[in-house]
């Protein structure tokens, strides 16, 4: 498995494994997340839930470059299609989920962190929307929610610049909840999700609801439209160079 599931009291915690490619997300790590997540939304043990990435560098260092390298629109629009749909799951999920994030969260990595409740992050954290430097967009959802949380100057700003920023700065733009030191991040979470399994479930759950509910329709249209303009992209030559570039470890030629 390449996400593993574990409870501590009344906390599932989800850990993304796939240290090899620094947490990367190919179609495999998706569908893990999605089984694993349903899982423990379907166990009435689980009161809510912490994400996670195994080993101390990333939390997700984005979609699998070298898988997408290999993508043909058809393709393309299942990936990311499954990449809305994890990020549905947890963006909906009724039992509140907490991103701890422990290093790069980078492109689609940092888009399924903007669809958990709540972002907390280590110090050592590092964040971006590097799509534009592949040919790309965000295909999970970033254009719609980033924009939501930090504001759309910042969001411009970010997706089109394609640059990193610590969690100093994500702290500063309502990127993150809150920061602490790598070693303590676990359990300021694991001790924050414990506290919120103290309040209503139900009303936990409709607040969820309603604050989802804001300009749903815009939001919605949005993340179709998201889809579409990120798999049309596959049949261009600056995203073949930029997918390209990366898995030859050169810079892309894009002009
Ligand atoms: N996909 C596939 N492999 C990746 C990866 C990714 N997103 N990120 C890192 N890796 C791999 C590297 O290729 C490398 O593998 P090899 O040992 O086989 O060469 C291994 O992980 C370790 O990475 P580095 O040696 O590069 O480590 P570093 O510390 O020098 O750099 C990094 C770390 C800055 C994260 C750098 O790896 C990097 O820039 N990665 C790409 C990040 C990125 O562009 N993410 C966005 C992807 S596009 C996307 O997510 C689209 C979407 O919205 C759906």
């Amino acid at each position: 498995m390449l996400v593993k599931k574990r409870l501590i009291d009344n906390v599932g915690i989800l850990t993304i494994d796939n240290q090899s490619s620094l947490n990367a997300l190919n179609y495999e790590v998706l569908k893990d997340l999605k089984k694993t997540t349903l899982s423990l939304l379907n166990d009435i043990n689980v009161h809510s839930i912490v994400l996670t990435g195994a080993g101390d560098k990333a939390f997700i260092a984005g979609a699998d470059i070298k898988f997408m390298n290999s993508l043909n629109k058809k393709k393309a629009t299942e990936f990311v299609q499954l990449g809305h749909e994890v990020a549905s799951i947890l963006e909906n999920s009724p039992k509140p989920i907490i991103a701890a994030i422990n290093g790069f969260a980078l492109g689609g990595g940092c888009e399924i962190s903007l669809a958990c409740h709540i972002r907390y992050a280590s110090e050592n954290a590092k964040f971006s929307q590097p799509e534009v430097k592949l040919g790309l967009i965000p295909g999970m959802g970033g254009t719609q929610r980033l924009a939501k949380i930090v504001g759309k100057g910042v969001a411009f700003e970010l997706i089109i610049g394609g640059q990193m920023i610590d969690s100093k700065e994500a702290f500063r733009i309502g990127l993150v909840n809150k920061v602490f030191p790598k070693k303590s991040l676990m359990e300021e979470a694991i001790k924050f999700s414990k506290l919120l399994s103290q309040n209503s479930p139900e009303a936990i759950k409709k607040s969820i609801h309603c604050i989802n509910q804001s300009n749903e329709n815009l939001f919605s249209s949005g993340l179709s439209k998201e889809i579409d303009v990120f798999s049309n992209l596959f049949e261009t030559r600056e995203t073949s160079e930029g997918l390209k570039a990366f898995v030859e470890k050169r810079k892309p030629d894009f002009r």
